[in-house]
């Protein structure tokens, strides 16, 4: 198959070097000339663990390839992606569909023959309806279906993933479109990966309902740590607790500072602005946005609260800015509020993020950035875990207390036993696990 995938972000860049790998002829496309440019010199324009191998391997045997210009990928391509970006839009929360229309229309300038247009990128019910009509006014005597396929991947196992789906999901009525597609995916349907074809709606409303039910169960579990902790009990052993019932499962447990990152706030926001218009409106998920907005400044709270409620004259050292460990992803990043709240409260910010330093430098003001955990750590009157990236893991707690002003940890990502930490001396707080000074 001949793909053009039109957006080389992080779901462009990583569906389009992984059909590439099943043996396709894939052409990755952005308006963004410098990522094009650097992807053609072989410098990868995010972190994600094992992409430039792929790319590299893909590129030198000819089936992966970037350019600025969709024309000849687009007219030669049996399926066209859509992988553009899809943020809030300004104001009101709606998803912003201006640069998946963009792409739409550009692409249907430049079809040829029989071509499958898919949306990649995640968007509200109906865009599928008013892509093809688009498509359809702008090149009235073009041979398009219109398919949606939405992406699952997350961004750190973002290959792995992408190889090794839970399920794959195509939207489509068309019987030439589902024929291509099933070509496409092939190489996972005889890995046994389940595909699963439904009408283009259901697809479309798949994506935003699957992350709309992880965000309740990170915010429901948070909710359950802010209880444990007035009740004395521990969050953790809850989780696993009922996360050991089948009809719960284990994962998406853990308590922490809240969700953020690129997808959950914004595709949440986005469903909630859907179900007002159609006059369904989803309480539940008010309720979570709502609670998880709070939470972040709540944290800040919990740090101040060793200090008797403000951080003035207070150094703070963050460890963790990256939404999550394993990706340079800032968007909406949990670090972000957090250290506006701890600088409101009156502290002075140091941080340190394995690989996301650049990236925050854009985002965040007046924060000292740091070399390592331990430089971090200098004169810091306490620490913050923020995300759990694997090197905060096992930080030598001695050399830690021998730099800090003051050995206090605050570990919002409940990576430390409480009491191991605290009888090296430290006073130590977490998630939801019973508070106790040292
Ligand atoms: N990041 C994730 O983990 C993830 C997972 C699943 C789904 N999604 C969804 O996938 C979509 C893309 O997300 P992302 O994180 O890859 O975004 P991104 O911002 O990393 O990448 C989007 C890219 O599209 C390019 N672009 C915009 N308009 C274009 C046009 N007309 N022609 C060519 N290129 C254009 C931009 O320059 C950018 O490089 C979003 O809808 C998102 O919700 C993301």
């Amino acid at each position: 198959m001949r793909i053009a995938m039109i957006g080389t972000g992080y779901v462009g860049l990583v569906s389009g070097a992984c059909f590439a790998d099943f043996g396709h002829v894939v052409t990755c496309v952005d308006k963004d000339a410098a990522k094009i440019q650097a992807l053609q010199g072989g410098q990868m324009p995010i972190f994600e663990p094992e992409l430039d191998r792929l790319v590299d391997a893909n590129v030198r045997s000819s089936r992966l390839d970037f350019t600025t210009d969709l024309s000849r990928p687009v007219a030669e391509a049996d399926a066209v992606f859509i992988a553009v970006g899809t943020p809030s839009r300004r104001g009101d929360g709606h998803a912003d569909l201006g640069y998946v229309y963009a792409a739409a229309e550009e692409v249907a300038r430049h079809v040829n023959g029989f071509t499958v247009v898919i949306t990649k990128s995640t968007v509200p019910v109906g865009t599928g309806d008013e892509i093809e009509r688009r498509i359809k006014r702008i090149n009235a005597s073009s041979d398009v279906a219109v398919a949606s396929n939405p992406e699952f991947l997350r961004e750190g196992a973002a290959i792995q993933d992408f190889k090794h789906p839970d399920r794959i999901v195509i939207g489509t009525e068309d019987e030439r479109a589902r024929g291509v597609l099933s070509e496409v995916y092939r190489p996972l349907y005889l890995n046994r990966a389940p595909i699963m074809f439904t009408g283009r709606r259901t697809a479309e409303l798949i994506k935003y309902a699957g992350n709309a039910f992880l965000a309740t169960k990170i915010t429901f579990i948070n909710e359950m740590a802010d209880l444990a902790e007035r009740v004395g009990a521990d969050v953790q052993e809850v989780a696993r607790g009922i996360g050991l019932d089948n009809r719960i499962g284990a994962k998406f447990l853990n308590a922490g500072p809240g969700f953020g990152g690129s997808c959950f706030p914004k595709d949440i926001r986005a469903l909630i602005k859907t179900a007002q218009d159609f006059e369904a409106p989803l309480r539940i998920m008010e309720s979570v946005i709502n609670v998880n907005e709070n939470r972040k400044r709540a944290m800040a709270r919990k740090v101040a609260s060793l200090f008797g409620g403000n951080l003035r004259g207070k150094t703070i050292g963050v460890l963790g800015l990256t939404f999550k460990p394993n990706t340079d992803d800032m968007r909406e990043s949990p670090a972000i509020p957090i250290v506006v709240a701890l600088q409101d409260l009156g502290a002075a910010v140091r941080a340190y993020d394995p690989v996301g330093m650049d990236q925050a430098r854009e985002v965040m003001d007046g924060v000292e950035f740091c070399v390592d955990a331990y430089h971090c750590a200098e004169e810091a009157d306490a620490l913050v875990i923020v995300t759990e990236w694997e090197q905060f893991r096992a930080l030598d707690l001695n050399r830690l207390k021998s730099v800090m002003a003051c050995p206090a940890i605050v570990d919002l990502r409940n990576i430390y036993e409480p009491d191991v930490v605290r009888q090296q001396g430290f006073i130590y707080e977490s998630v939801g696990r019973p508070m106790k000074a040292a």
